[in-house]
């Protein structure tokens, strides 16, 4: 398939890698310029990547970003005017406003565009593997189209209803991960902090029901302190800011969710927001006075 793929930040890069190298024909776009894909061409602009494409697929960081490839003034909507707009499928794996979303498929679906939203899970080494899991808003018809795509970057996709329910699915997603790490760095700085071994406490519980997969993916990091971003700190923030102002128009209280966000309000004010958001246990560590120790520390 002829695809535009704008945004190629650690997630957008491997999987724009990923459809080049499934033999799709792919033109990338990146804000600043000098990012390639192997395979791929490069255009100046959104609406030059989407000229002719059947499928424009965006990964940025946030609500803003994605409002602004669509509709700013060299956006895709830009090459949409000039007609042959029909059959053209957008879709978006940045994880934003499902209320936002809702507006834009309308707006552009007034020009014959179908609007899917594909956030994903899987981090960065399920972006570079392939092994991404989708969780889909819209029209089964359209979904089924992209099929080819959703193959080369993942192993499984959800169908959780019409547009704007993928991205309200990621926001229940990412709230169950803020919390539950927020609860395995509590434990680490708490145990630590009473004198008992992390190691030990991790080996126990990834023998016990209190293991998830969340842990299991952290864990080898933290105990090396390693907190090179995966999903860096600031894109975390950002998630549960829009799970709280979902939470909001929905009429929904999440007081654990509320809590959480002040730890990542802080840790910004500390400058980690480029850290991954398992840098969030060093403030926990701080106001206990003591340091997890794992591997290499
Ligand atoms: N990392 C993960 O583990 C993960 C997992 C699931 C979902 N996600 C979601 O996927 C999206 C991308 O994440 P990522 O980790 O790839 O982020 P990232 O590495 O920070 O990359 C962000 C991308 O967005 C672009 N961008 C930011 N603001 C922009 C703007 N105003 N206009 C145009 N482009 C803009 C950046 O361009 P520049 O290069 O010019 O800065 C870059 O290409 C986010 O919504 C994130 O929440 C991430």
């Amino acid at each position: 398939m002829r695809v535009a793929f704008l945004g190629l930040g650690i997630m957008g890069h491997a999987m724009a890698t990923n459809l080049a190298k499934a033999g799709h024909e792919v033109t990338v776009w990146n804000r600043t310029p000098g990012k390639m894909v192997e395979g791929a061409g490069i255009a100046p602009t959104p609406a030059a990547a989407a000229q002719g494409a059947e499928v424009v697929w965006m990964c940025v960081s946030d609500t803003a970003a994605v409002e602004k490839l669509l509709f700013g003034p060299e956006g895709v909507e830009q090459s949409l005017a000039e007609g042959g707009s029909s059959n053209v499928i957008i879709a978006d794996s940045s994880t934003i406003s499902p209320s936002a979303t809702v507006k834009f498929a309308e707006r552009l679906r007034a020009k014959g565009v179908d609007y899917v939203d594909a956030p994903m899970t899987g981090s960065k080494i399920g972006a570079a593997n392939g092994t991404l899991i989708f969780m889909v808003g819209g029209d089964d018809a359209v979904i089924q189209r992209l099929n080819p795509l959703f193959a080369a970057m993942g192993k499984k996709i959800f169908r959780m209803g019409e547009t704007g329910k993928g991205q309200a699915t990621k926001l229940a997603m990412n709230l169950q991960i803020a919390l539950i790490f927020e609860g395995f760095a509590e434990a680490l700085t708490l145990a630590t902090k009473l004198g008992v071994d992390p190691k030990q406490l991790v080996s126990l519980i990834e023998a016990t029901m209190v293991r998830s997969g969340v842990v299991e993916y952290k864990a080898p990091f933290v105990l090396q302190r390693d907190f090179t971003p995966n999903f860096p700190l600031r894109l975390m923030h950002k998630d549960i800011l829009l799970t709280l102002e979902a939470a909001k128009e929905a009429r929904v209280k999440l007081p654990a969710l509320e809590t959480v966000e002040e730890i990542y309000d802080l840790a910004t004010e500390e400058g980690q927001q480029d850290l991954d958001y398992a840098a969030t246990l060093t403030l926990l560590e701080k106001w206990a006075g003591v340091l997890v120790k794992g591997e290499a520390a």
